[in-house]
């Protein structure tokens, strides 16, 4: 990364982990959000966004997706509209915005993509607490590996973030609450955690590292 040139895009990062890491790099941090007058899940929304951001901006260096509603209701306890809902907010954004920017990033030959899932979904188990969430988040992060080899060859890397219970002032707090006893590390997280991990990723250390999830959940058991 250029330190003096280069732009991150956060989709997303209106509160909570995006806006702490929008606050890593003030100077050359766009954010968009719905509040901002971008919505992730409205392709046409995307796509006006980021051409008005090519006027002011090259090809942004980085490009970091942190959105995810979340609900803990069981398979069979959960509705149409919030099923339909939780793919959109965790899936539906991601895939529009990749779709939106990423191609950019492979004709330049450079960029660093990031996307969120949530710590465990990569496992081979079930997870009871948030299911139709985590399987949003399952289906993302099989994106992104797969999107991590279309890439490659361009020398755009991509990346999934998986959070356990992150603290901040929008976050779940209840339930980050009842969930503390089963970290080892003993603790919640705290949106530093997750700030360090982005930090590296746009490092060039993270040069060689694609198409991998990086847990930050403190050894959660749950
Ligand atoms: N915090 C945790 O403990 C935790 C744990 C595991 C995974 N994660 C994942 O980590 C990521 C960040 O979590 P967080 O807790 O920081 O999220 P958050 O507090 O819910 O913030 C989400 C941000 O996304 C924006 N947003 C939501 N829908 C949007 C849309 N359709 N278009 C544009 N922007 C939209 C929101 O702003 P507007 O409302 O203005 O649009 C907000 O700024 C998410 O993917 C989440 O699932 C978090």
């Amino acid at each position: 990364m250029n330190e003096a040139a280069d732009h991150i895009l956060i989709v997303g990062g209106g509160q909570g982990i995006g806006a702490a890491i929008a606050a890593l790099w003030p100077d050359r941090t766009t954010v968009w959000t719905r509040r901002t007058g971008v919505d992730a899940a409205d392709p046409s929304s995307l796509q006006a966004a980021f051409a008005r951001f090519r006027q002011q901006h090259r090809t942004p260096w980085a490009l970091v997706h942190c959105i995810g509603d979340f609900c803990e209701r069981p398979v069979l306890g959960t509705d149409l509209a919030t099923f339909r809902h939780l793919f959109t907010s965790n899936l539906d954004t991601a895939f529009h915005t990749v779709q939106t920017v990423v191609p950019a990033m492979v004709t330049e030959k450079r960029g660093r993509v990031i996307l969120f899932a949530a710590a465990g979904v990569d496992k081979d188990r079930g997870l009871r607490r948030a299911p139709m969430y985590f399987a949003a988040k399952a289906a993302l992060v099989q994106m992104a590996r797969s999107l991590a080899l279309e890439v490659a060859a361009a020398g755009v890397t991509v990346n999934v973030i998986a959070p356990g219970l992150i603290h901040h002032a929008e976050s779940h707090q209840q339930s980050q609450q009842r969930l503390v006893a089963k970290v080892p590390l003993g603790r919640v997280g705290n949106v530093a955690d997750v700030t360090e991990l982005v930090r590296y990723l746009l490092s060039d250390a993270a040069s060689y590292v694609t198409g991998q999830v990086l847990t930050v959940d403190g050894g959660l058991q749950a």
